[in-house]
C-alpha cells in the first residue's frame, strides 16, 4: 500500500546529513558527560511576601561523579557578591558541615539527592535579590558552574493582578460563553428552518434542481419531464 505525504515532505536524511548529526551528537554526549551543572529548577524565581520563610531550590549533577564537591551560595548585593553559605561535599550522600554567614540561614539540603537548597527565615525586603548556586568540582578541573535565583519580596500578594486575571478569564469566558449561545441559537434556527422546510421539500425531492446538476445524464432527462413547480 502506498502511504501519500499531504503537505508535509517525509523526512530524508542524507549520508552527509546523519554524519553531521552523529559528529554533533557525540560531541554534546562528551560535553555534557563532564560538565557539573547546578539547578535551580525550571522557574528560577519566587515572588514572596515580607516575614515569610522560603527555600533558594539548588541541585547538583555530574556524569562523571562528584569528590570534593566546592559549592556556596552568594547573593548579590547591587554589584558585590556576598557569601550566603559554603561548603565542601567529600561524596555523594555524606551531609556536609556548612558554614554560615548571614542571618537567618539554614542549609535544609542536606546533599540528599545532590539537594544543596538553602531556606530563608522570615525575610525582609533586602533579602531580594539574585542569589547564585555555586559549584566546583575538582574532578573537572576546577570549572566553575553556577545557576541564579532570583528572589523577589513584596508587601502583599498583589491583588490587582488577581482582579484583573479575573477580568481577562472571565471575559474570555464570556465571550466564549456568547459565542457558543450564538451558535446554538444558529443551530437550532437552521434546524427549526429545516424542519419547516422538509414539509414543503417532500413534493420537490424526486426532481429537485439539485439533482439535475450533478448528474448530467439525468439532466436531459429531466428536461423531458413536465418542469415541477418551483418552490
Ligand atoms: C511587611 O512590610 C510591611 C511594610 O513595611 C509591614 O507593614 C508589614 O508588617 C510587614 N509584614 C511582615 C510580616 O513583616
Ligand atoms: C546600587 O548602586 C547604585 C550606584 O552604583 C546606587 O545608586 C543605589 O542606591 C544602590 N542600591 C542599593 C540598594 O544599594
Ligand atoms: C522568625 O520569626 C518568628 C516569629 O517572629 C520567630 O519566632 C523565629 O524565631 C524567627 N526565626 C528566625 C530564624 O529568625
Ligand atoms: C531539597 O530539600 C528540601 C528540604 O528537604 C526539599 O523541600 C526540596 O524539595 C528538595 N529538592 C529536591 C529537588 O529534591
Ligand atoms: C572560578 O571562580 C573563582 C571564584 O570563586 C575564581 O577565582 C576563578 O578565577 C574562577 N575560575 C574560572 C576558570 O572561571
Amino acid at each position: 500500500m502506498e502511504v501519500r505525504w499531504i503537505g508535509v515532505e517525509p523526512p530524508r536524511l542524507g549520508p552527509p546529513y546523519t554524519a553531521v548529526g552523529l559528529i554533533f551528537s557525540l560531541l554534546l554526549g562528551v560535553w555534557s558527560a563532564q560538565a557539573l551543572e547546578m539547578i535551580v529548577g525550571k522557574i528560577p524565581f519566587l515572588e514572596a511576601v515580607n516575614g515569610s520563610t522560603v527555600m533558594l531550590p539548588c541541585t547538583y549533577a555530574s556524569c562523571i561523579g562528584i569528590e570534593n564537591l566546592y559549592f556556596n551560595w552568594q547573593f548579590n548585593d547591587n554589584g558585590t557578591m556576598h557569601k550566603v553559605c559554603d561548603s565542601v561535599i567529600t561524596a555523594e550522600g555524606v551531609v556536609p558541615d556548612v558554614n554560615i554567614y548571614r542571618d537567618r540561614v539554614e542549609f535544609v539540603g542536606k546533599n540528599i539527592k545532590n539537594n544543596v537548597s538553602i531556606l530563608l527565615w522570615n525575610i525582609t525586603f533586602e533579602d531580594g535579590g539574585l542569589y547564585t548556586c555555586f559549584g566546583r568540582n575538582p574532578k573537572e578541573k576546577y570549572k566553575n558552574h553556577s545557576a541564579i535565583f532570583n528572589l523577589i519580596v513584596v508587601d502583599e500578594l498583589r491583588v490587582v493582578d488577581n482582579t484583573l486575571t479575573i477580568m481577562i478569564a472571565s471575559a474570555v469566558g464570556g465571550a466564549i460563553a456568547a459565542m457558543m449561545g450564538f451558535m446554538l441559537l444558529k443551530n437550532f434556527t437552521i434546524f427549526v428552518l429545516a424542519k419547516l422546510e422538509e414539509k414543503n421539500k417532500e413534493c420537490l425531492v424526486s426532481s429537485s434542481g439539485i439533482d439535475n446538476t450533478e448528474n448530467g445524464l439525468s439532466g436531459s432527462k429531466a428536461d423531458s419531464k413536465p418542469t415541477p413547480k418551483k418552490k
